[in-house]
């Protein structure tokens, strides 16, 4: 889409392909396998204890920086969870989703020029802050079958240019967990070329398989060169509370509250008690969640696979991508697009998360966090869909 009226750097970026599927799948009645979100909500004592602050008049501004309880408890889960220590007073920004901790990272340190290396396929929001900053985007690309990190591409596309890594893992949307390895080649690099990292961990608890998410800021060299980023909607199914947060060294949390002041300066003040009493939840509930999302993963997977299509079994997030190609198709946009009035169901092609369209073209990612029973519905509708090709 061009208009003529919006600014040129962002004249490329259009309109989120989510609000655009999600928006087709209303329409359509379809199953939404597009967007990750949840169809039901998290646990109910968060919710009442949202109710409660509602209640007890938490409903002006927060404190810019977020409320000290929730800062405190983002500073008690890096430390549970990755024996990491961040000072809650001033190493601990929250934010309105990781979402705004991404665009406020990007605009507070990123110069007009600046290269940013960003793994390919890269989360759409990624692109835009990128744009908005001024910045170049590098694509490292991730290539089926494993979708593993090449240290290689990664070294080469490095220049004197480049100011920063945007990495995410767990990966949207290829559901890979960078292993020991590859982190400590991203961390000897940044070492080297003396880069900042902007990690984007929402999908931190969301891993498989035994798979365990390696924060980067704890390798070496990296506690003062990375913006750990993270947010209470994935881990605890309140997509639509919007509440994040940001790690780092206190100039760069400083640095990084510089642009998110006048972003929004703060929001959701009766929502960040209840995600501090969130991330306070015993392990048994981030234990049961992984096992329910695993159990939904291989639902779908196996169903996609007898369906006829190649199956890459993530490791985690909440996305499966599959290739179509085995089923007679060969653009992932087409398929897309047209699976609403074939199936009734919506899913999202690749494409839209890469520079090389032509890598992720036959590749189509759905999401399985979803009740049990709408899978199955989605997949006994592709079942007839399909068929009647
Ligand atoms: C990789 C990644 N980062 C960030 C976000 C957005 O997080 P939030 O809703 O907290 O802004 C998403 C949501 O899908 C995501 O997949």
């Amino acid at each position: 889409m061009t208009q003529a009226r919006l600014a040129h750097r962002l004249q490329h970026l259009g309109t989120t392909v989510f609000a655009e599927m999600s928006a087709l799948a209303v329409r359509t009645k379809s199953v939404n396998l597009g967007q990750g979100f949840p169809d039901s909500d998290g646990p109910d004592e968060i919710i009442e204890s949202a109710v409660a602050a509602l209640r007890s008049g938490r409903n002006q501004y927060a404190p810019g920086i977020g409320i000290p309880e929730l800062r405190a408890a983002v500073a008690d889960h890096q430390s549970r969870f990755y024996d990491q220590r961040f000072d809650p007073g001033s190493e601990v920004l929250i934010t309105t989703g990781a979402t705004e901790a991404i665009a406020a990272s990007l605009l507070a340190l990123i110069e007009p020029g600046d290269e940013v290396v960003a793994l390919e396929p890269y989360y759409d929001s990624y692109a835009a802050g990128i744009a908005m900053a001024g910045g170049i985007r590098v694509p490292v690309t991730l290539r089926a079958p494993d979708f593993r990190l090449d240290t290689d591409a990664l070294r080469t596309a490095i220049t004197a240019r480049t100011r920063a890594l945007l990495i995410n893992s767990p990966h949207n949307p290829t559901g890979t967990v960078l292993d020991d390895t590859e982190l400590r080649c991203i961390a000897g690099l940044a070492n080297e070329h003396d880069l900042l990292v902007i990690t984007d961990e929402v999908y931190e608890h969301l891993t498989f398989d035994g798979h365990a998410h390696l924060p980067l800021a704890s390798y070496d060299g990296m506690r003062d060169r990375t913006v750990t980023i993270s947010s209470a909607g994935k881990t605890f199914s309140f997509t639509g509370w919007k509440v994040g947060w940001v790690c780092a060294s206190a100039a760069l949390v400083a640095a990084v509250n510089t642009a998110k002041q006048f972003l929004t300066f703060t929001s959701g003040a009766p929502l960040q008690p209840a995600v501090a009493d969130a991330l306070a939840l015993p392990d048994d509930y981030f234990v049961e969640f992984r096992n329910t999302l695993q159990a939904k993963r291989d639902r779908l997977c196996s169903g996609l696979r007898e369906l006829g299509f190649q199956v890459y079994v993530p490791q985690g997030t909440y996305f499966v991508t599959t290739d179509i190609r085995p089923l007679g198709f060969e653009d992932g946009v087409e398929f897309c697009l047209g699976l609403p009035e074939r199936a009734g169901v919506v899913a999202i092609p690749h494409q839209v998360f890469y520079d090389h369209t032509d890598v992720g073209r036959p590749l189509v990612r759905w999401a399985f966090c979803k009740r049990d029973q709408v899978i199955d519905e989605a997949l006994s509708r592709l079942r007839v869909g399909l068929r009647a090709r």
